[in-house]
């Protein structure tokens, strides 16, 4: 075993990792732990913006950008917590611009911003453009931008070694225990605070437009170590996938203009969202595309509809929307041009995840008692300022702001106080057995189907609808397959850069997250947001305008669930309209 010492451990090198190491790396001495090498990182997948009320192309306010955030997430969002994500977004923004981040611009010089869905001025009188973009590869230059940066600052990066344990002691987080890949060795990261920012968990899902990484691995290892997993239910599906791929093509497209067409060469969402069309949010326009679908208008009587970009003509799709026209051209062989492109809705990101305060530091319970030197931020938590549907562009702020907040509060508030709490006796015991009995065990399955029928499963029975039989099956299902999982076996029994271990340990993962989604789905007995029930198609506030915790319990496929309240601000819940 071997042992590292740091005031701050952060895991997961994506946006929020990087942001709060950013705001860490003159004061104290911190380590940035990634499975991945950091720019390799999910962040670098997003495509269309990150949303802040500039205002640099027409009259904006953060004030909107709350409403729609508040609206948009059907009012299942913290208003606390939407009013910090919206003001703190212009500056976070500005950081970006003066670490280097080379944004489009307008004929003056400004940050060049577009439409997004459900972004409107004036509390929904129509779209507005608040995106900031660069093209359509804005994650991949938020990536690039803040590893530079940090490599810069003297950042310590462990690349390519896994968490496999949270450590909490005397009711501190401790460290985490991780195994490196390269070699097979097992590492205690011995911290006064421990930042999880891993990520989500859209593997779980057949069509997905997550990368290969994303597999929950800190809302798995939380859950394991006691602590709840928030509004899990709430997972989003972003209306175009790239058919059958799942590969996201950027909403940008319809913000550029570009139309969705059912198989009469409708541009159906003009009869459902009258106001924003298209621009509705994704929430809407999945469930938009699945109508069309179920009443025979895919195309070709199949389940996709056309993304139409070519009358943007050929000068605006190479200048704004290069990337996924490429994805199109090199993945189904169509030319956007001139041909329009398949699409399907693509499991995309969790509105759910571990439970946090504005500042980032991880809750535990429904009165939100925080952890001492626990924090969490971006995908993998929940502050909650998405509720139950996430606006396009609201992930990169929310990484930014939240990653920033957190580093800015260790810095400040907690380093200043805290100690080291003592590890606990044998610290790698779990990691170790964990890894241990996966190498030694000669019998059982291996995991390609347990893998693959849990995505199935996923898409059939927990996607763009649900209802109590889907959700009883799905529930069944997931039973079996941890039963199978418990009995595991490798191919390979190498220590080297063993990835069959690592992915094995990855489906562990996939199958606590998707434990707790199906739980909440079932108990959520109304449609809200995402989560859409045929048996209960109404919003239930009565019932429902609360927070879902779901904590693990000893019978696999049965979290216990408590609820903790919204919090409402300025903005009462009305019907969503668009
Ligand atoms: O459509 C997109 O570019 C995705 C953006 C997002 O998920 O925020």
């Amino acid at each position: 075993m071997n042992y590292h010492k740091f005031d701050v451990v952060i895991v997961g090198a994506g946006g929020a990792g990087l942001m709060s190491a950013m705001q860490l790396a003159h004061n104290s001495s911190i380590a940035v732990i990634s499975k991945l090498y950091p720019t390799r990182s999910h962040t670098g997948a997003a495509q269309g913006g990150v949303a802040a009320a500039l205002g640099n192309l027409e009259e904006d306010s953060w004030k909107w950008h709350m409403f729609d955030t508040v609206k948009g997430g059907d009012y299942l969002v913290d208003q606390d917590a939407a009013e910090v994500l919206t003001r703190e977004a212009i500056e976070a923004v500005y950081d970006l611009e003066h670490w280097g981040l080379p944004f489009n611009r307008t004929p003056d010089g400004k940050i060049d911003q577009r439409r997004f869905g459900g972004h409107t001025r004036n509390f929904g009188a129509g779209p507005v453009r608040r995106s900031c973009y660069a093209a359509d590869r804005t994650g991949h230059m938020i990536l690039q931008t803040m590893y530079q940066q940090s490599v810069k600052n003297q950042v310590r990066f462990f690349n390519e070694y896994m968490m496999l344990d949270l450590l909490i002691n005397e009711g501190q987080a401790c460290g985490v225990v991780a195994l490196c890949l390269r070699d097979g060795t097992m590492h205690v990261f011995h911290a006064k605070t421990v930042v999880l920012a891993t990520g989500g968990y859209g593997r779980a899902w057949r069509i997905t437009s997550n990368a290969l990484s994303c597999t929950g691995d800190g809302m798995a290892v939380a859950y394991r170590r006691g602590l709840p997993l928030e509004d899990m239910e709430m997972y989003q599906f972003h209306p175009t996938g790239l058919y059958k791929v799942g590969i996201l093509l950027s909403e940008a497209a319809r913000g550029e203009g570009a139309y969705l067409l059912n198989s009469e060469g409708e541009r159906f969402c003009v009869r459902y969202a009258p106001t924003l069309e298209e621009l509705a949010p994704r929430d809407m326009v999945s469930r938009f595309i699945y109508q069309e679908i179920a009443e025979g208008r895919g195309i070709d009587g199949k389940d996709f509809v056309y993304l139409s970009v070519a009358h943007l003509g050929k000068q605006k799709i190479d200048e704004k929307l290069p990337d996924i026209t490429d994805f199109a051209r090199n993945y189904l062989g169509v030319e956007p041009y001139y041909e329009p492109v398949p699409i399907q809705p693509t499991a995309h990101y969790a509105m759910g995840g571990i439970p946090t305060d504005s500042d980032g530091r991880v809750v535990v319970d429904e009165r939100n008692t925080p952890l001492p030197g626990l924090y969490a931020a971006g995908e993998v938590a929940c502050v909650s300022v998405h509720g139950a549907n996430r606006l396009g562009t609201n992930s990169l702020v929310d990484l930014i702001v939240f990653g920033r907040r957190a580093g800015k509060h260790i810095a400040a508030k907690w380093l200043p106080e805290a100690d080291f709490a003592p590890l606990p006796p044998e610290p790698d015991a779990y990691a170790t057995d964990l890894v241990e009995t996966l190498l030694a065990r000669t019998t059982g399955e291996t995991e390609e189907a347990i893998r693959s029928e849990l995505r199935d499963m996923m898409m059939a029975e927990v996607g763009v609808v649900r209802s109590e039989e889907s959700l009883t099956r799905a529930q069944r299902k997931l039973a079996e397959l941890k039963e199978r999982y418990a009995g595991i076996r490798l191919m390979d029994t190498s220590r080297n850069f063993n990835t069959e271990l690592m992915e094995v340990i990855e489906l562990g993962n996939l199958l606590d997250c998707a434990e707790a989604t199906i739980a909440g789905a079932q108990a959520r007995k109304e449609s809200r947001g995402a989560h859409y029930r045929t048996d209960y198609e109404k919003r239930d506030d009565v019932r429902f305008l609360q927070h879902t915790l779901a904590f693990q319990t000893s019978t696999p496929g049965q979290p216990a669930l408590k609820y903790k309240p919204v919090v409402i601000g300025e903005f009462q819940p009305k019907e969503r309209t668009y």
